[in-house]
C-alpha cells in the first residue's frame, strides 16, 4: 500500500473535519493518531469511542511515547486522539515535533493534524513534522493535513503532498497553486469555485486526475 499524504483544504465550516474523521475510519492502517487542537464534535461522532484513546496534551506535557502507542495498538486500540487546545502555537508546534519519533518508531499508522494552518506555515514550521512525509513512505505512515487555504501550507509540505480534497474556494493563489499542480487540466479552477457546502473534489497529484464532485 503505498502511503499518502494528503492536503483536505475549505473554508471554516465546509466539511474538511467530517471528511477526515470519515477517512480516519477507512485507512487501513491499524491506528490512526488525530491531532487537534480543540474537542471537534465531528471527530467525537464518528469516531468509534470503544476503541479510542483521549489524550489531553498540557502545557510542559511530556511527548507521547512509542510504548504508548505499540500499546494502543496491541490493546485493539485504533483511535488515538490527541488534543493540544491548552498549547499556544509554538508549544505546540514543539509538541508536534516531540511525537514524530514516536511515529517513526511504531510506523504502519495515519496521522491526520487538523488545523495544520496553525502550525506548518511558513513562518514556523514543525521541523520534523515537514520531514516526516519524506520518509513517511518508508515505514509506511499517511499524513492528512486539514487546513482552510493550500498555501497556508509551508512549501515543503506542499510538495510532498499525493492527494488534495478541495472544497469550495475563491481563493486566486489556492487556485493558482492548484491548476499548475494539475497542469493541462485547469478546469479545475472553475470546479472548485462551483461547490457547494460540504462538496469537494479529490485531485490524485501524482497521475494529475481528479475525482467527480463527491460528497460523503
Ligand atoms: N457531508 C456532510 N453531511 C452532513 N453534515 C456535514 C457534512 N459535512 C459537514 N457536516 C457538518 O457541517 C458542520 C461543519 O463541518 P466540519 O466541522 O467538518 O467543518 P470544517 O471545515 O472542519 O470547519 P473548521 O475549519 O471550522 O474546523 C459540522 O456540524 C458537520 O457535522
Ligand atoms: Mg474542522
Amino acid at each position: 500500500m503505498t502511503p499518502k499524504i494528503i492536503a483536505i483544504v475549505g473554508k471554516s465550516g465546509c466539511g474538511k473535519t467530517w471528511v477526515a474523521s470519515r477517512m480516519a475510519a477507512r485507512f487501513a492502517r491499524p491506528l490512526v493518531v488525530i491531532v487537534h487542537t480543540h474537542p471537534d464534535p465531528s471527530y467525537l461522532r464518528q469516531v468509534d469511542r470503544a476503541r479510542a484513546r483521549f489524550v489531553g496534551v498540557y502545557r510542559g506535557a511530556q511527548p507521547l511515547a512509542a510504548s504508548f502507542l505499540v500499546d494502543c495498538v496491541r490493546s485493539g486500540v485504533r483511535y488515538v486522539y490527541v488534543s493540544i487546545y491548552n498549547l499556544g502555537p509554538d508549544e505546540a508546534r514543539a509538541w508536534l515535533d516531540s511525537l514524530v519519533p514516536a511515529l517513526e518508531a511504531v510506523g504502519n499508522l495515519c496521522l491526520i493534524v487538523d488545523e495544520a494552518h496553525r502550525f506548518c506555515r511558513h513562518e514556523y514550521v514543525p521541523e520534523r513534522l515537514v520531514e516526516l512525509p519524506r520518509w513517511a513512505r518508508s515505514i509506511g505512515i499517511d499524513v492528512v493535513f486539514v487546513t482552510h487555504r493550500l498555501m497556508d501550507l509551508s512549501p515543503d509540505l506542499r510538495t510532498v503532498l499525493t492527494y488534495l480534497v478541495l472544497f469550495h474556494s475563491d481563493e486566486p493563489r489556492d487556485l493558482a497553486e492548484c491548476s499548475q499542480r494539475l497542469g493541462a487540466a485547469r478546469a479545475i479552477e472553475s470546479v472548485v469555485r462551483s461547490l457547494s457546502p460540504w462538496q469537494h473534489v479529490v485531485i490524485d497529484l501524482e497521475h494529475g486526475r481528479r475525482s467527480p464532485v463527491r460528497v460523503v
